[in-house]
C-alpha cells in the first residue's frame, strides 16, 4: 500500500478530529486541543496520506527526555494494514534520533489490537491508571526505553 508518512499540517486538522471522534467517542480530542497540539508538538505530529487523504495519524509530546504519545489512530476501513506500526516506528526513529530517552503512553485495558501493536514494537506495561478515561474505564501504562538493556524504564 503506497501510504505516505508526513509532518502534519494546519489544514490535516479538520480530518483528524472527526477520526479523534469515530476513534474515541467522548474521549476524543477537540480541534482546540489539536491546535494547541500543533503549536506545541508539530515535530512529533504525522499522518499517514493514502491518495491525499489522512488516513492516520499520531502525536506526541516531548516531556524533558521522555516522550509522550497522545494519539493514534488509523481510519476504520485501512487497519490491519500495517499503517497504526508505520507510524509509531517513525515516532520512535525520530525519538531515538533526538536522543529520547523512553517513549510511553496509555491505552484503554480492553483495547486489544493496539495492546498487541505496542507490545509488538517492544513496549512494556507499567502500570494502570484507574478511572483515565471518561466512562470510568481503566488504562495501561506503558512504556518503551530507548536506552539498551533497561526495557520499560522511564526514569530520565
Ligand atoms: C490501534 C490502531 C492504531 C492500530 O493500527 P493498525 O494500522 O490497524 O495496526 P497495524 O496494521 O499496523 O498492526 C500492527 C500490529 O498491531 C496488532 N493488531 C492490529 N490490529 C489488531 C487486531 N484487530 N487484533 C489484534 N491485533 C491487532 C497486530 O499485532 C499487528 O501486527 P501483525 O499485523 O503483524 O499481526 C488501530 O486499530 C486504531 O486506529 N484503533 C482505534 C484507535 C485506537 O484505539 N488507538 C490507540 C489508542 S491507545
Amino acid at each position: 500500500m503506497d501510504v505516505r508518512l508526513r509532518r502534519v499540517e494546519p489544514g490535516d486538522l479538520y480530518y483528524i478530529v472527526e477520526l479523534e471522534e469515530k476513534a474515541f467517542g467522548p474521549d476524543a480530542f477537540s480541534l482546540d486541543y489539536l491546535f494547541y497540539l500543533y503549536n506545541r508538538c508539530r515535530d512529533y505530529f504525522f499522518v499517514a496520506d493514502y491518495k491525499g487523504l489522512v488516513v492516520g495519524y499520531i502525536v506526541s509530546c516531548r516531556e524533558g527526555s521522555q516522550l509522550h504519545v497522545h494519539s493514534v489512530a488509523v481510519v476504520e476501513e485501512l487497519r490491519g494494514r500495517g499503517i497504526g506500526r508505520k507510524l509509531l516506528e517513525e515516532t520512535i526513529r525520530i525519538a531515538r534520533e533526538n536522543g529520547l530517552k523512553a517513549v510511553y503512553l496509555e491505552v484503554k485495558t480492553t483495547n486489544t489490537p493496539a495492546l498487541r501493536l505496542y507490545e509488538k514494537l517492544g513496549f512494556k506495561r507499567i502500570g494502570v491508571k484507574e478511572k483515565y478515561y471518561n466512562d470510568g474505564s481503566d488504562a495501561y501504562l506503558y512504556a518503551l526505553s530507548l536506552e539498551e538493556n533497561t526495557p520499560g524504564n522511564l526514569q530520565s
